[in-house]
């Protein structure tokens, strides 16, 4: 949700006032998604670092979180969707927590679409807990694989990400969703974040469903050896995506 600030600056208004906006376009968004069928959504609403921010800031955007919930949980349940977050709510204040809890216990069996919300997110943060975990835990070091650390991320039970939109020209991954992007598709928009509406997403997904996605692997059409590859072992599990996507790993 990158752009906030700058969309406000250009018309001469303090950050908060871009990051309000950045509020407004989110309805409309979600349903486009779903419109689309997307089964999971994140928004990236707020990281471990933008607690370095200056602290009016950082209080206007728990004060957005808040507002968003009392505004928009009754909708997005109304409409199934479930709502997740994804971070850490402890520095949060005990009543934004519950906020929080509550919007998620609402929408539990909700199947539509899965909404998160990474707030107070970071994706460095998430695997040296998963780390920790698996210390914690006793696993035996040779028995730990990929599926030992994405079982203990907070993103566990969620596919990985597909996509990944950035708004306002930024070309950075920024902490986001680390692990579980290895292989999402990246798009980039100079859009700022308040401006971000139905047609960028229609953009979005056009762009979207005209790549190739490899996964490493190659398209059977460019395959020019005998067919087979070269695991001995079977199917490892970027093969196996790129397999139900109709590519040869
Ligand atoms: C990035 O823009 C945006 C944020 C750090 C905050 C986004 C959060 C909200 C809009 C409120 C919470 C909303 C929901 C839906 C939970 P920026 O400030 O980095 O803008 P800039 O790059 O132009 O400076």
């Amino acid at each position: 949700m990158d752009g906030n600030g700058r969309w406000a600056k250009e018309r001469g208004r303090p950050r908060l006032f871009g990051h309000r906006a950045g509020t407004e376009n989110v309805r409309r968004v979600i349903e486009r998604f779903g419109d689309y069928g997307v089964k999971f959504l994140t928004l990236f609403a707020f990281s471990t670092e933008n607690w370095d921010r200056p602290r009016y800031e950082v209080r206007g955007l728990m004060s957005l979180l808040s507002r968003f919930l009392k505004r928009e949980t009754k909708h997005l349940h109304e409409n199934g969707i479930r709502l997740l977050h994804l971070g850490d709510l402890s520095p949060l204040s005990p009543r934004l927590q519950q906020e929080v809890r509550d919007a998620i216990e609402l929408t539990r069996d909700n199947r539509r679409m899965t909404l998160s919300i990474a707030f107070n997110y970071g994706g460095r943060a998430e695997i040296v807990e998963a780390v920790r975990r698996i210390v914690d835990e006793g696993v035996p070091a040779s028995e730990i694989d990929e599926q030992t650390i994405s079982s203990r991320l907070l993103t566990e039970g969620l596919p990985d990400p597909d996509l990944i939109i950035r708004t306002a020209g930024e070309m950075r991954l920024s902490n986001f969703l680390l692990w579980q992007g290895a292989y999402a598709e990246f798009c980039f928009t100079p859009v700022y974040w308040p401006d971000f509406d139905i047609k960028h997403v229609d953009e979005a997904l056009l762009a979207f469903s005209l790549r190739t996605r490899r996964f490493g692997g190659l398209p059977l059409h460019e395959v020019d050896g005998p067919a087979g590859n070269g695991h001995e072992n079977g199917r490892n599990p970027a093969e196996r995506s790129a397999a139900s996507n109709g590519f040869r790993a």
